[in-house]
């Protein structure tokens, strides 16, 4: 089986971490289990572009117990875990990609996985999807689509379709409710503190913490912020979600008056630039930055870095930036996603990753069956609540039905007596 990763010698250990997340996967599980069965991929092959760590790998296992052969690479350079990937190739993935890859070897792997031919991608952020559309054209006809993992893939691509630029259809799995409600809020809030804990040991009690965007990451972090003991602000660019964040609770103002105040920024946009010069120059001594967005654009480090007078590495995952009137500003990560770039970097728990790979899983099968025009789909209310009725099977909570007189209530226009 191909494969390019740091260390082979690492199996063990990465698969000792594989083994501990199964085992907190219960859903794609069961799904692997019925996929090994019915063989949905037999003859095909999947590419991803995918974090590559324990969570992942067990995704690229999944789809090989479909009978698919699966080629993996990762989709952020400072998000791979070299014991897993070693891991993943000797269970017979066909596996490239290393921590700390350089922006060059980062597309090569990518193009490494095309070198497959694959007919389904698997993407996070569509860095891959983009890259089979502008240098890799002649793959176009073979692909039968894709499933994107993201909010920031998903705005790129629906521009893409606007633009009648995309060859091929692609599920938009962030969509689905069994992912952003439980991935992108409850999963982002969790690990970016565990992140930002690891990196540097402070105590959030008692701290301002501003989160710019209150979306769905965004409300999670404010969520587990405030649970842990900060005083939250919210900034953000939406007068609808500015007001929920303030009836829930929240202070929400003006990015450049919150960084006065800021003693933890975290930014989960999906947008350019929105902490940049004049932010830094108003930024009160000591504030630690960190993005959870998916690019590493949310935070202008090159401003940071032309107006500081000094820059050094603190230690791992820790920048200080000295400004000329002697302020310390201090970035987390290089500003890539903190939650999974950094060192302590996990991404998030296994048991909330269950079910976005049970949504790609199964979105990538309904691909295969259906294959649709292009353009992006949001996955079928079926699927959606197939994986959340799994879960809460795993969960052994069980809920209520209608009756069908409730049914027939529901259904009814006419005025109830
Ligand atoms: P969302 O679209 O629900 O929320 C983004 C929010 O940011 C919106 O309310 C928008 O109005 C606001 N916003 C945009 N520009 C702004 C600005 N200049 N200042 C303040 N607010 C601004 O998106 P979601 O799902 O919360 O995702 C946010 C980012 O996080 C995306 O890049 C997504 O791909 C990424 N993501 C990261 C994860 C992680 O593990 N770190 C997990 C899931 C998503």
């Amino acid at each position: 089986m191909p494969y390019k990763v740091k260390d082979i010698s690492l199996a063990p250990q990465g698969e000792k971490k594989i083994r501990w997340v199964q085992e907190h996967m219960p859903v794609l599980e069961r799904i692997k289990s019925d996929f090994s069965e019915e063989k949905p991929f037999r003859g095909v092959t999947i590419g991803s572009c995918l974090h590559l760590e324990p969570k992942t790998i067990n995704l690229g296992l999944t789809l090989k117990a479909g009978g698919a052969e699966v080629a993996m690479t990762g989709c952020n350079p400072l998000s791979t875990q070299d014991d897993a990937t070693a891991a993943g190739a000797k269970m017979g993935l066909n596996m490239y990609g290393w921590r700390g890859e350089t922006n060059e070897e980062y597309y090569e792997n990518i193009h490494r996985v095309l070198d497959h031919e694959p007919d389904i991608l698997i993407d996070d952020g569509a860095d891959m999807i983009f890259l089979v559309h502008r240098e890799r054209p002649e793959l176009l006809d073979g692909i039968i689509g894709a499933c994107e993992e993201t909010t920031t893939g998903i705005n790129r691509l629906r521009a893409m379709a606007a633009d009648g630029a995309l060859k091929f259809p692609v599920m938009a799995v962030n969509d689905a409710y069994t992912k952003y409600l439980f991935d992108n809020r409850y999963g982002t809030g969790q690990s970016t503190f565990d992140s930002i804990m690891g990196a540097t040991n402070m105590l959030i009690a008692g701290k301002t913490v501003v989160v710019c965007g209150y979306g769905w990451c965004g409300r999670g972090i404010a969520m587990r912020a405030e649970g842990l003991g900060a005083s939250v602000i919210v900034t953000e660019v939406d007068p609808i979600r500015a007001l929920e964040a303030r009836m829930d609770g929240f202070r929400v103002m003006k990015v450049s008056d919150a960084v006065k105040e800021a003693d933890i920024l975290i930014t989960a946009t999906g947008n350019t630039d929105v902490v940049s010069e004049s932010e830094f120059l108003n930024m009160k001594d000591g504030c630690v930055m960190a993005n959870s967005g998916h690019f590493n654009v949310e935070i202008n480090r090159e401003a940071l870095e032309e107006l500081s007078r000094e820059k050094k590495k603190v230690k791992e995952d820790i920048e200080v930036f000295i400004m000329p009137d002697g302020r310390k500003l201090y970035l987390l990560a290089e500003g890539r996603l903190v939650n999974l770039a950094s060192e302590r970097g996990q991404g998030h728990p296994a048991e909330i990753m269950d079910m976005s790979f049970a949504m790609q899983a199964l979105s990538a099968r309904h691909l295969l069956q259906e294959k649709p025009e292009p353009g992006v789909y949001r996955a079928p209310d079926e699927i959606d609540l197939m994986v959340a009725r799994m879960k809460l099977d795993a969960m052994d909570i069980e809920i209520d039905e209608l009756t069908e007189e409730q049914r027939l209530y529901l259904e009814s226009w006419e005025e109830g007596t």
